[in-house]
């Protein structure tokens, strides 16, 4: 755990138009600097960073936060990857708290492993660059295979002597232990000895998302049949096959941008097809892809484009686990290579210009791809075509989004010559089957099942008539933007007038009834502010945009940052300001008031519930008795908010 005294000082060193910097080009514009947003396609930039305030805030998609934020919704970094990304450029030594012993050593034992699997990596890629036999042997098989050394390079490729157990020693002999060597698989036990797993092989170093060795894949260099191809690392606690992608580490910012990923079959694919300037591209490397790898690849697109060697025994096997893709709501394209071909050997034959317009043009919907595929095989055998539609319509009822269901429910229709109506009703039958199961696994699939209003319906009504959500963002966000105002509230009787600060004013009113917030977030900055305020410290955005737990510095950005806070013209920005504290009082009022009386009307619901299961008659009147002051209260609110509005 990095310490808080550790996060404070990289929060507070980190400049966010320099973090930004790194990613976006930026030009100054009054005291803010604006660009073209990262996390949306736009023309004229309506992304702005305020150094100032230590933010950024795009108008276009909304997107807003601090430095960290944005190293998280950027570079999918985890909060402490951005924490560490940030000390590392600002210079900023990392104190980290004690922690469990057992947390200690499992996490001694993970860097252990992340530390041979790098110290092998540099040892590989130095055999192959500077040793004879790695230049002889190594570097030779890979640019005879057509690899340029800026790629070579790129992907970190090494090469393993014939010997089998040069890397052993050698590793042993800088003191990295037989436990780490075996676990990372690098080497396996033979009685005594420890052999090379991998010697007489080319390396393909594997990355994690954010670039760290994993594991290995390594090919044998002729076309020896007596050997596996390809040997690969096997499982450990820092490589999990199901829950990594080949190519992800250089792949991620590409993706993002052309909002689109390709997966193909393995390493060379991926390697040949960034020669030709595609870096979107990760491989499943081996296995056939599993539900976390696609929400790997979900976290930067919801489009995934597979590319298959033109070999129909291979693509039937696929489609199934295409399904699956399907079922976690993303939109799949199939590219189809010409028969004898991967996109290795197209790329390698091809100019790159000339891959990516195949690419482009030869991309088909899965769903109507593999209508085409099967409609060609039933040939006129009705029995045939009947299971047809089964399956097509049992695909297409995988796809969580209602309005895509009944768009291919259209294609197909006209596709297989069968009435849409028919398609539909197959269709319904099959997703109300699905719905009857328990619980499904994709919960979010069948909330947005249109053909069964009276489940989703009242769940929503419901939610929202419960929900305080908006008026507790609206106290907030005065917080944030006036707590440090004075106000000076009407004294009742004939006492002087006292000023008193706005979060003082809001927060022992709500305490004073007794009343809290809902919303996770909002309870939090709400509780945190009362805390500081007992120290007479009044917290305000500033301090909020700064803080150390990102949701927290996220909320209160979105929250406090409208159009105008960013905006250049200070004028403007003034009058809007100086508009909402001379109403204040008002303002806070009104909020106050408004919040009240959903709590109120939350409590006359609940009363009411309960006077309806009610069984005993003794309860029932202190229910009765309850209902009614709670509707005096509530009166007196709506009153006194009336009041308010019309005055
Ligand atoms: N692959 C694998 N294990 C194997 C065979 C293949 O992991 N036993 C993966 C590799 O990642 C490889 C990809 O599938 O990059 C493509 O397979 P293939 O074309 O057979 O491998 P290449 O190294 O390209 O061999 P060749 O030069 O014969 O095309
Ligand atoms: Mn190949």
């Amino acid at each position: 755990m990095i310490t808080q005294d550790t996060i404070g000082n990289i929060l507070s060193a980190a400049r966010i138009e320099q973090v930004v910097g790194d990613f976006v080009a930026l030009k100054r514009r009054g005291v803010n600097y604006i660009g073209l947003c990262p996390f949306h396609n736009e023309k004229t930039p309506s992304f702005t960073v305020s150094p100032a305030k230590g933010i950024f805030k795009c108008f276009g998609c909304g997107k807003a936060g601090n430095s960290v934020n944005f190293l998280m919704e950027h570079d999918h970094f985890t909060y402490p990857e951005a924490l560490k990304f940030l000390a590392k450029k600002y210079q900023i030594e990392i104190e980290e708290e004690q922690q469990s012993p057992e947390k200690i050593e499992e996490q001694n034992e993970k860097e252990s492993l992340f530390n041979v699997n790098h110290f092998a990596q540099q040892y590989f890629e130095n055999t192959l660059f500077e040793h004879e036999e790695g230049k002889a042997v190594g570097l030779t098989y890979l640019k005879e295979r057509g690899f340029r050394e800026d790629i070579i390079r790129k992907f970190q490729l090494g090469y393993s002597k014939e010997d089998r157990t040069d890397f052993s020693t050698f590793a042993r002999e800088h003191g990295y232990k037989p436990e780490y060597l075996t676990k990372t698989g690098l080497s396996i036990q033979k009685e005594t000895r420890l052999i090379d797993r991998f010697h007489g092989r080319v390396i393909f170093p594997i990355h994690s998302a954010s670039g760290r060795i994993i594991g290995f894949g390594a090919r044998i260099l002729g076309a020896d049949k007596q050997t596996a191809k390809y040997l690969n690392s096997p499982e450990s606690d820092v490589y999990n096959k199901s829950k990594s992608l080949y190519g992800l580490f250089y792949a991620k910012n590409s993706i993002i941008l052309k909002d689109n990923c390709f997966l193909v079959e393995g390493y060379t694919d991926v390697i040949s097809l960034n020669q030709s300037g595609i870096e979107n591209v990760v491989a499943s490397s081996g296995t056939s892809l599993t539900q976390e790898q696609v929400k790997l690849i979900q976290r930067y697109t919801s489009n995934i484009t597979i590319l298959y060697d033109g070999d129909p025994a291979g693509i039937k096997a696929s489609l199934r686990g295409t399904d699956m893709i399907l079922e976690q709501g993303m939109n799949v394209r199939i590219v189809l290579f010409p028969a004898n071909e991967d996109p290795d050997s197209f790329a390698r034959k091809n100019r790159a210009a000339d891959v990516e317009s195949f690419l482009a043009k030869n991309a088909v919907n899965f769903i109507l791809f593999k209508t085409r595929l099967l409609l060609a095989e039933t040939a006129g055998d009705p029995i045939k075509k009947a299971s047809l539609i089964k399956e097509i319509v049992g695909t297409i009822a995988l796809i969580p989004d209602g309005i895509s269901r009944s768009i291919y429910i259209k294609e197909c229709s006209s596709m297989m010559n069968v009435p849409e109506q028919t398609l539909m009703n197959e269709m319904n039958k099959m997703l109300r089957k699905k719905f009857s199961k328990p619980i499904p696994d994709q919960g979010k699939s069948a909330l947005d099942e249109i053909s069964l209003p009276e489940v989703t319906a009242p769940t929503q009504v419901e939610y929202e008539l419960n929900s305080s959500e908006t008026q507790e963002k609206e106290l907030i966000r005065l917080l944030l933007l006036f707590g440090n105002e004075d106000l000076t509230p009407e004294p009742t009787n004939e006492q002087e007038p006292v000023t008193i600060k706005v979060t003082r004013f809001i927060i022992q009113d709500i305490r004073n009834d007794d009343l809290c917030f809902d919303v996770l977030l909002y309870r939090k900055i709400f509780d945190e502010m009362e805390e500081l305020m007992k120290n007479d410290v009044i917290a305000d955005k500033d301090y909020f945009f700064r803080h150390a737990d990102p949701a927290i510095a996220k909320t209160a950005i979105d929250i406090s940052i409208l159009p105008y806070e960013l905006s250049e013209k200070w004028e403007e920005n003034k009058i809007f300001v100086d508009a909402e504290s001379s109403r204040l009082m008002d303002s806070v009022c009104t909020a106050l008031y408004t919040f009240k009386s959903r709590k109120i009307d939350q409590m006359i619901a609940e009363n009411q519930r309960k006077m309806k299961d009610c069984k005993s008659e003794d309860e029932i009147i202190i229910l009765m008795k309850e209902q009614f002051n709670l509707k005096n209260i509530s009166l007196k609110i709506n009153l006194e908010l009336g009041r308010i509005v019309t005055r």
